[in-house]
């Protein structure tokens, strides 16, 4: 039996501390090592960058066809493709959520967000306002290009030389 109360408000310190950690290691920090370039290298597996790559690219088709339908004047497609490509959100498992500091998981999932308001926008039918939306929205990928790259867990790279 526990007889002293300090006891109990040391085991109870003990265990805020210890979720203190838990909820930086596996929701605000990530893992992730600095690189050579200054932006931050996120660890991952190489089937989880497989999958991250493959919407990136999924991102730029998306704005291929936004501007070029824009330029056509045919912003029924803008507002089709954008309201897809914002509703599209990533496989993610816990582990790989895990991974990805918070300010990486919070752009992400804003310009997902962004997507579905440049819909909207494209649904207003001014091609104008259609652009001006595109440019800010893509600040979000310019942002965290600037900031962050992926490297491969147990790769040469995740060694330092990135
Ligand atoms: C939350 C962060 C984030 C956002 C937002 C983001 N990207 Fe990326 N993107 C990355 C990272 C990290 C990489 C990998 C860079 C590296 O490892 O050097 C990447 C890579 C890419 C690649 C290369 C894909 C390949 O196959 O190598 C393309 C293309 C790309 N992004 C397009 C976009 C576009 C377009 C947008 C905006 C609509 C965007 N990204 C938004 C983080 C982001």
């Amino acid at each position: 039996m526990l007889k002293s109360p300090k006891f109990l408000w040391l085991i109870i310190l003990i265990l805020l501390v210890a979720l203190g950690f838990l909820t930086n290691k596996f929701i605000l920090a990530g893992n992730t090592i600095p690189s050579k370039d200054d932006r931050t290298a996120i660890l991952v597996t190489s089937d989880e960058r497989i999958m991250i790559l493959g919407e990136m690219r999924g991102f730029l088709e998306a704005v291929q066809g936004i501007v070029e339908a824009t330029a056509e004047g045919d912003l029924k497609t803008v507002a089709e493709l954008a309201t897809e490509t914002g509703a599209q959100k990533p496989d993610m498992s816990a582990s790989l959520m895990g991974k990805l500091p918070i300010e990486f998981k919070s752009l992400g999932f804003a310009t997902h967000d962004l997507f579905t308001e440049l819909g909207k926008t494209a649904k207003g039918g001014d091609p104008v306002a259609v652009q001006k939306a595109l440019g800010d929205l893509m600040l979000n990928c310019t942002a965290c290009h600037a900031g962050n790259k992926f490297v491969v867990e147990g790769s040469p790279e995740a060694m330092g030389d990135n």
